[in-house]
């Protein structure tokens, strides 16, 4: 069960200082409650004693002056028992004679008077010689204690209570201030001090926190960050927290290096089996096209596969020029960096476009004065190529494509809009990966490869860019935003 269960929400820190505050809070009442019980009880068996002494020297005042004054007993044997030596002021001294009368006088410091016995209220029905609380109205408390005289009265003899009370009130009054005081301390004492003793753990948390910003999910990662060695004592809870940390470090920077590492092994492989293809491709092209042009006569069906062959044979080396590409870009290489008149490819690609597109309408928007940037020409070339392609390629003919050339800011955006089919939703999440294709023959048949847009996106982040499509029916967008 928690301690807290309402506040699941509270940091360590304040849990701890609550916790200890409490501790302190329950130990306070406990050490009070019993002090002030043993300093009263104490206090009070040492009035009792006084008591025994005033009741034997009133006893003895009533006792001697017995035959004195038989008809007026009361208030006399009331004044004897009183102002009887020794007796200290305050002292109130009851008595009761057999016929019923009750005489009471308290004791002031120019002599005793006479208070009336209703004052008193009715007297408690006591034992003889133990002593009782003696509680009235207007004379506040006393110990008092019976006993009987040898006339036959009951003699109540009573000390009052105030100095009992007022020192364990006293006493109270400062367990109370020292309790609030010392609470006050251990909250801002502890708070410090927890706070200074969690600030391993703190760290330990900061470093956990770094280590999870970083992207970890591609590419070369460097996984340096590590706990302190201070903080990661095995002796400490938080020293076995940092070293869990640091090993779990190890072992994912392990196998992030692992990771890479295999990454890199298929790259190469890729790019490898990329470049050894180009050569045989060339040569089937080149034989196909020899024998075609050769001039023998051939059957129809024989003409028809050879051209066949050739065109098979481009579709491929065009596959295999976008693998070798993306392997290269993959690895961070081939792009070669320059000044790019930017206005110059779009006005290239655009007239070639063209030339491929009769079909289509070409529109270009270009602002007034050139756009340069820094990045490689030729891949630029490319992307924007890719991209005319796409909506040469994927829209019927007829349909109109409009390319702008717009500068925002730091941002130099190109623009490519066909008013053609669209793509559809789900299509459009995975469009830049890797053979992300529209499944119609149609497309397959004019060299789609599925690679286009995976170039264009790795082109363009590899220059600190971004490449985004928007698309309903009628209308497709494709923005390329590079760093002016
Ligand atoms: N402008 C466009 N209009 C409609 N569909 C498009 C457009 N551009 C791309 N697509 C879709 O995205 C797919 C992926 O394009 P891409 O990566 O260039 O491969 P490819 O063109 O070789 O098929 C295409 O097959 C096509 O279905
Ligand atoms: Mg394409």
């Amino acid at each position: 069960m928690a301690l807290f269960p309402n506040h699941a929400s509270w940091s360590l820190r304040r849990r701890l200082t609550v916790t200890v505050a409490g501790l302190l809070v329950g130990a306070s009442i406990l050490v009070g409650l019993v002090s002030v019980l043993s300093l009263r009880s104490f206090l009070i068996d040492r009035l009792d004693a006084q008591l025994q002494s005033a009741v034997g020297r009133s006893q003895a005042a009533v006792d001697g002056h017995d035959d004195r004054d038989k008809d007026n007993q009361g208030p006399n044997h009331a004044q004897d028992a009183l102002l009887a030596p020794g007796q200290a002021a305050g002292t109130l001294v009851i008595v009761n004679n057999p016929g019923g009368a009750v005489t009471a006088a308290v004791l002031g410091n120019g002599g005793g008077t006479y208070i009336p016995p209703s004052v008193l209220g009715t007297p408690p029905a006591v034992k003889d010689n133990r002593p009782f609380d003696l509680h009235t109205a207007r004379l506040g408390d006393f110990r008092a204690l019976q006993v009987r005289a040898l006339t036959g009265d009951t003699l109540i003899v009573a000390l009052p209570t105030t100095e009992v009370d007022a020192a364990t009130q006293q006493l109270l009054l400062v367990i109370l201030l020292v309790t609030a005081l010392g609470l006050g301390v251990t909250i801002i004492a502890g708070r410090y001090l927890i706070r200074f003793e969690l600030k391993p753990l703190e760290r330990v948390a900061a470093t956990a926190q770094a280590v999870a910003t970083l992207p970890l999910d591609r590419g070369e990662v460097s996984l340096a960050e590590r706990v302190a060695p201070e903080d990661t004592d095995p002796r400490t809870e938080v020293g076995r927290v940092g070293l869990a940390v640091n090993t779990m470090l190890d072992h994912v920077g392990d196998a992030l290096t692992a990771r890479q590492a295999s990454e890199e092994k298929v790259r190469q492989f890729v790019a490898d089996a990329s470049h050894e293809l180009r050569t045989p491709l060339a040569s089937i092209r080149g034989y196909s096209e020899l024998t075609r042009r050769s001039g023998e006569k051939l059957s129809e069906p024989m003409t028809h596969a050879l051209s066949r062959i050739e065109s098979e044979a481009i579709r491929m080396t065009a596959l295999v020029e976008d693998l070798l590409l993306l392997a290269r870009l993959d690895e961070g290489r081939e792009l070669v960096h320059g000044e790019v008149d930017l206005t110059r490819v779009v006005i290239d690609c655009v007239a070639d476009a063209q030339v491929s597109g009769p079909d289509h309408t070409w529109k270009l928007h270009l602002p007034d004065e050139a756009v340069s940037i820094a990045g490689d020409q030729a891949r630029l070339h490319q992307v924007l190529a890719n991209l005319l392609a796409n909506a040469r390629i994927h829209t019927p003919a007829g349909s109109m494509v409009d390319v702008t050339l717009v500068r925002e800011g730091a941002q130099v955006q190109i623009k490519v809009r066909d008013n053609g089919p669209g793509i559809p939703a789900a299509q459009r999440r995975t469009i830049f990966e890797r053979f992300t294709r529209g499944d119609s023959s149609r497309t397959r048949a004019t060299g789609s490869t599925g690679l286009g847009l995976a170039i264009v996106q790795a082109v363009v982040q590899s220059h600190g860019g971004k490449v985004s499509v928007a698309s309903k029916k009628g209308r497709t967008e494709f923005v390329v935003s590079l760093p002016a």
